[in-house]
């Protein structure tokens, strides 16, 4: 049974409706949008193997912290490091988690409004609609940009509103198997194409003599960004985990799920490239292969109107709904980190502090969508040094202030062996050496 506070904050129905909204949170704009192009155009394969090593290495020891924390607590990031220590200094790293969620919820909600948007103008296109349609792809237009990221932000608003398992693992539940059938059907499509073979070969093939610190760092960021690490996405959602709950288990599907959506989306957007190019369409931009923006929302778009008719709009709009429920279900998580803050520590019910704290990012969300070189700047800052930085400090926490012994006894609940296993052994090694380290190393080389 969960306890009566965890009952009143909200909790999931299920091991399955947490996994899948954990996944959710995880599986996003980073998966399908940055992941395939950084495989594409930082050494193929060899930025695959760097980045598996990052995520199984790096990044799936500190989402098993971030979840003991959460669980332990039964709190929002400020309020779990609060509850677990009377050291003044670490609620402040939570505090600064939920200030990047802020700031990367901001641009992250107008690039899932172009997603959105290309879906309508796949449509608009078909019709013939040609003044709409072009509307729709002009991203630099602050306009359209701050009225799509509003819708965006606004379903947002409204789902996390209904509550964790009423809201969130509802519209989760349904939205996460929607996506993985897409993909699938999509790669099943592509991989029939012509020009799609030299598409897999260029995924597949490693380039080793491309692997050096920036490499590294760049695998490492996107571990981070990918997992939902670093910011207390995880911290919160383990707050709603019942006790019952093996907490390695679930850290190691929502791993995998994330990993693997990952390398699916490669192999569907990476051999559509390639289909593209035999279509006629130009995708290097200058010597290097087209990445994110270009590739995404100009190559793709030119593909699916040069496969034209009935099958280039289907694949069009579906293509494009899916990288909107992917970021949907990412934005929630987003989204939930400020809020359960605000109902927590400000005792603030959930209707309010979500669309208080919502609207206030989407002026954010509104500023950047009238300047978008800001999105550059916000995702260099909050993320690509945010989220490592958080991370170090989670492990810094857990290993020296919580401890690991005090993590592997949360543990204990849900899986009752877990002090005779390797990973009791090892996990604490990762947490205490081999983690800090390699984020340091990787932030301080970036750095010089
Ligand atoms: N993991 C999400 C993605 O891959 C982004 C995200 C980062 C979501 C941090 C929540 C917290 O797109």
């Amino acid at each position: 049974m969960a306890s009566t506070s965890t009952t009143e904050r909200g909790s999931w129905n299920s091991k399955l409706g947490f996994v899948l909204a954990a996944a959710g949170s995880a599986v996003g704009l980073g998966n399908i949008w940055a992941f395939p192009t950084k495989v594409a155009t930082e050494g193929g394969a060899a930025y695959i193997i760097v980045y598996l090593i990052c995520t199984f290495l790096i990044g799936f020891p500190v989402m098993v912290a971030e979840l003991a924390i959460g669980r332990k607590s039964g709190k929002n990031p400020v309020g779990a490091f609060k509850a677990l220590s009377s050291n003044k200094f670490f609620p402040l790293v939570g505090l600064w988690g939920i200030i990047c969620g802020i700031m990367i919820l901001s641009f992250y909600t107008v690039i899932a409004g172009w997603a959105f948007g290309y879906a309508f103008e796949e449509i608009f296109f078909f019709l013939n609609w040609e003044t709409a349609a072009n509307w729709l792809t002009d991203t630099e237009d602050g306009f359209r940009n701050a009225i799509i990221a509003s819708v965006f932000m606004l379903g947002t608003i409204k789902i996390i509103t209904a509550g964790i398992s009423g809201g969130i693992e509802k519209a989760t539940k349904f939205m996460m198997p929607l996506l993985i059938g897409i993909i699938v059907i999509m790669i099943a499509y592509v991989l029939t194409q012509p020009g799609a073979s030299e598409g897999v070969r260029e995924y597949l093939l490693p380039d080793f003599s491309r692997i050096n610190a920036k490499l590294i760092f760049s695998a490492m960021g996107q571990a981070f960004f990918s997992l939902s690490l670093g910011m207390g996405a995880l911290i919160t959602y383990g707050s709603y985990l019942n006790k019952k709950e093996n907490i390695p288990q679930a850290a190691a599907f929502v791993t995998l799920a994330d990993v693997g959506i990952a390398i699916l989306a490669g192999l569907l957007i990476i051999p559509s490239m390639y289909v593209a190019k035999e279509a006629g369409i130009d995708i290097f931009v200058g010597e290097e292969l087209a990445s994110s923006t270009n590739l995404v929302f100009q190559i793709l778009p030119a593909l699916f109107h040069s496969i034209g008719g009935a099958t280039g709009l289907l694949l069009g709009v579906v293509f494009f709904l899916l990288l909107s429920i992917a970021a949907l279900t990412s934005t929630i998580s987003l989204l939930e980190v400020p809020v359960s803050f605000v109902i927590d520590e400000y005792k603030i019910q959930r209707k309010k502090a979500a669309w208080g704290v919502g609207l206030g990012v989407l002026v954010i969300s509104i500023i950047v969508s009238f300047n978008t070189s800001l999105i550059g700047t916000f995702d260099s800052i909050f993320n690509n040094l945010g989220l490592p930085i958080g991370g170090l400090l989670t492990c810094v926490f857990v290993a020296f202030v919580w401890k690991t012994d005090s993590a592997l006894t949360e543990m204990e609940f849900g899986f009752a062996g877990i002090r005779q296993t390797l990973f009791s052994k090892v996990w604490p090694i990762f947490i205490y050496v081999i983690c800090p380290i390699a984020i340091l190393y990787n932030i301080v080389s970036n750095f010089l």
